[in-house]
């Protein structure tokens, strides 16, 4: 079976990892890293790019789509997936529908500003308060800024209410998982929209084949820091 993942860039890298980890097949992933940042783009700019790498996956004849970005997933799914016959996942609806199950009390989630201003965690989850943290995906992609600058910023008030109940609304965030913790020194459960459960998957040999719009020498070192310490990606074509 042959399935395709993308994000904006390297943050869909999270969502593949969890994938490979659970379903052996042929994955194919593409991340839009000369369009990045997705998070401050309109509804219209979001769909052109996206539908060209739908086209992409169509091409390549892949049987699923994973849409492995959060701000994707909560802005423009719908019509996304009426361009294609092909069955596309939304991350964001799977978070929540796990969300929900467990019904926390004391819940926040942090995510792009585009995600945060789309309100489908609020819509959908009571009580959940929404943090937008535009900066740390720059900080991901380009180590643009201080990480502990940026989680001040974005995450005193998470802090001070001791919240313990935390959405990383955006695949790039698990990246910076252990900053989070140790920035919040009280124990934390963290809902990752990577761990996300296939129904319906028909296993074959595991391949990968990962294609990026843009790279460079720093991106290259942080795609391999992201997969090196992962022993079932054998076959890697970049
Ligand atoms: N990983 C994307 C997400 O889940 C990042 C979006 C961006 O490029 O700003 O929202």
């Amino acid at each position: 079976m042959k399935i395709g993942v993308f994000d904006s860039g390297i943050g869909g890298l999270t969502v593949l990892k969890s994938l490979i980890s659970k379903y052996k097949a042929n994955y194919i992933y593409f991340g839009d890293t000369l369009n990045i940042p997705y998070g401050e783009k309109s509804k219209e700019e979001l769909l052109k790019l996206t539908e060209k790498i739908i086209r992409f996956f169509e091409k390549e004849k892949v049987d699923l789509i994973i849409v492995a970005c959060g701000t994707v997933s909560s802005n423009i799914y719908d019509e996304l997936s009426k361009k294609t016959n092909i069955k596309m996942i939304n991350i964001v609806y799977n978070i929540i529908d796990l969300i929900k199950k467990d019904n926390p009390s004391n819940i926040a989630v942090i995510a792009t500003k585009k995600t945060i201003d789309s309100h489908i965690f609020k819509n959908n989850i009571n009580n959940i308060i929404e943090i937008s943290c535009p900066k740390i995906v720059p900080y991901i992609e380009k180590n643009i800024g201080n990480i502990n600058d940026i989680l001040k910023e974005y995450l005193s008030f998470i802090k001070e209410k001791h919240i313990n109940n935390i959405v990383l609304g955006c695949t790039h965030y698990p990246l910076i998982k252990e900053d989070i913790q140790k920035y919040l020194d009280y124990e934390v459960k963290f809902y990752d929209m990577g761990k996300i459960l296939l129904e319906n998957i028909k296993e074959s040999n595991l391949k990968i084949e990962m294609y990026f719009s843009y790279l460079d020498e720093n991106l290259i070192k942080n795609i391999n820091n992201i997969i090196k310490e992962d022993k079932s990606i054998d076959k890697l074509i970049l």
